[in-house]
């Protein structure tokens, strides 16, 4: 006999649920009306991407690529390439055996992320030659495998917005301070319009943090660099494996390490801000200026390098309240050069994603968040004549946007008065033969127990009335 099997969601990814789901739906919503007030539209990607593409935008020695994507063979090329190999007995021994083939199969990857899946749209797409710079946005799940805990799965969802422009050289040769200031202006506005989209939808206690991480440039990151590895050499014994690895794969990222015991250490490391070339300390203070301008309140903080590879210059992240460790809501920063490196021309880029699981977490923290998600009315119908009523009733009420529970069958008053205090409704609505014959319909208000009598355009317009005061 077959044993039966309980399925449950995979570890990392799990079910939304109501009424939860109305708060996520509120939250798009948000995004939506608050990103276009700003100019932007929307894209959609798809949510796998060749591997490569990852690879070389985030980078092969990110945590993000080199340990966390959800990887595959494409099973379309690999089908393909038994194709070719049972076309003909000399030709597959020419072309060797499909072990041998292997490599060459299409590898594919759930999105972690979506900065690259916008970059290459971007090409593939010649937006270079839409009115510049172009600005669009995306929601939806990424996937990435870390370790669960509260506020980090593996399936999770990010709302975000991206700003690219195709650079022009004899602009920034002609006059770069100019160009500094405007590149400036664009990062300032893009984080203007996420705090915008926190404040509407009420996140308490976010700090949004700022810094600079300089360019890939001889003048520049590269200087500081040698600076910060002649410095990481002489501390390395002090440091946990993670980090030591790190001194020759990535030693920006030990800056932002969480480990206790080498915080005395890296405290002491040099700082970026110190090694600016003239371009990049430029633009990090008009960033400064310009978000002051904006009223928009930041902190610096030198140790903010973000886990992803193709940033310069601007890097910022925005914690909310009642996350615990994983308080990160939203990270984001420039990526000039990351449309070039993906073989489109050379262009730059500003962006940010923003953690949505996180942000709903610290919105229900907050209880900015409905706890429940009732029924404006629920239709306490009894007789067959009253049924017709009912549905009819049902139909007009929905129509003018509220919403409406109508039971199959007809239950006692009692039964159904609990069953609409389940609900979380407002009111009942009273129909039965009596209401239909006197055609006035009596309406409950669940929270004091009152009721009073009307028509139905008298009901409609109650109902509207006492909607528009309490929203
Ligand atoms: P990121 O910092 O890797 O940046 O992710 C952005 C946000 O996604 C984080 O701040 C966090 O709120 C959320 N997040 C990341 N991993 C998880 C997880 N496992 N579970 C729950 N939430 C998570 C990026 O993805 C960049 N593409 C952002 C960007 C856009 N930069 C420029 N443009």
């Amino acid at each position: 006999m077959a044993t039966k099997t309980k399925f449950q969601a995979i570890r990392g990814t799990r079910d939304l649920l109501p009424p939860e789901t109305a708060l996520w739906n509120r939250v798009e919503q948000t995004a939506h009306e608050v990103f276009a007030t700003f100019g932007f539209g929307e894209i959609r990607l798809p949510v796998f991407e060749p591997t490569d593409l990852f690879a070389r935008a985030v980078g092969g020695e990110t945590d993000i690529v080199s340990k966390e994507m959800y990887t595959f063979t494409n099973p379309t090329s690999l089908a393909a390439m038994v194709r070719e190999i049972e076309k003909g007995g000399s030709a597959s021994s020419e072309m060797g055996t499909l072990a041998d083939m292997l490599p060459e199969a299409e590898m594919i990857s759930l999105r972690p992320e979506a900065t690259a899946s916008v970059c290459r749209a971007y090409i593939e797409h010649n937006m270079q030659q839409l009115p510049q710079p172009v600005k669009l946005y995306y929601m939806g799940p990424m996937f990435r495998r870390e370790r669960p805990q509260k506020g980090r799965y593996r399936q999770f969802y990010q709302i975000g917005a991206e700003v690219l422009e195709v650079a022009r050289r004899e602009a920034a040769e002609h006059d770069w301070e100019k160009e500094v200031r405007k590149d400036a202006a664009i990062d300032a506005e893009v984080i203007e319009m996420l705090m915008t989209f926190f404040a509407k939808l009420e996140l308490a206690g976010t700090t949004l943090y700022i810094n600079s991480i300089g360019h890939n440039g001889p003048d520049c990151r590269s200087v500081y660099m040698g600076k910060l590895y002649n410095e990481l050499l002489k501390i390395k014994g002090k440091l946990g494996a993670d980090s030591q690895r790190r001194i020759a794969t990535n030693p920006l990222r030990i800056l932002d390490s969480k480990l206790e015991s080498e915080q005395s250490y890296i405290e002491k490391l040099p700082h970026m801000a110190d090694y600016l070339c003239p371009g990049c300390a430029a633009h990090y203070a008009a960033l400064k200026h310009q978000l002051e301008m904006r009223g928009v309140i930041y902190r610096e903080n030198w140790r903010l390098v973000r886990g992803l590879d193709y940033y310069m210059r601007t890097t910022f992240e925005i914690t909310a309240q009642g996350l615990g460790s994983q308080n990160a809501v939203c990270g984001g920063g420039r990526y000039d050069g990351l449309v070039e490196l993906l073989g489109g021309p050379p262009t730059k880029g500003i962006g940010f994603a923003i953690g949505e699981d996180r942000l709903i977490l610290s919105l229900l923290e907050s209880a900015k968040a409905p706890a429940q998600q009732g029924r404006d009315v629920y239709i306490a119908w009894m007789g067959e004549r009253a049924h017709a009523t009912a549905i009819r009733a049902a139909k007009d009420l929905r129509k003018a946007g509220f919403s409406v529970e109508l039971p199959p069958v007809e239950q006692k008053f009692g039964k159904a008065l609990g069953q609409a205090d389940k609900l979380g409704a407002k009111y009942a609505l009273i129909l039965g033969d009596h209401e239909v014959s006197e055609g006035l319909w009596t309406l409950k208000t669940l929270a004091d127990g009152s009721q009073a009598k009307y028509t139905e355009p008298e009901l409609l317009e109650h109902l509207r009335k006492s909607k528009a005061v309490s929203s």
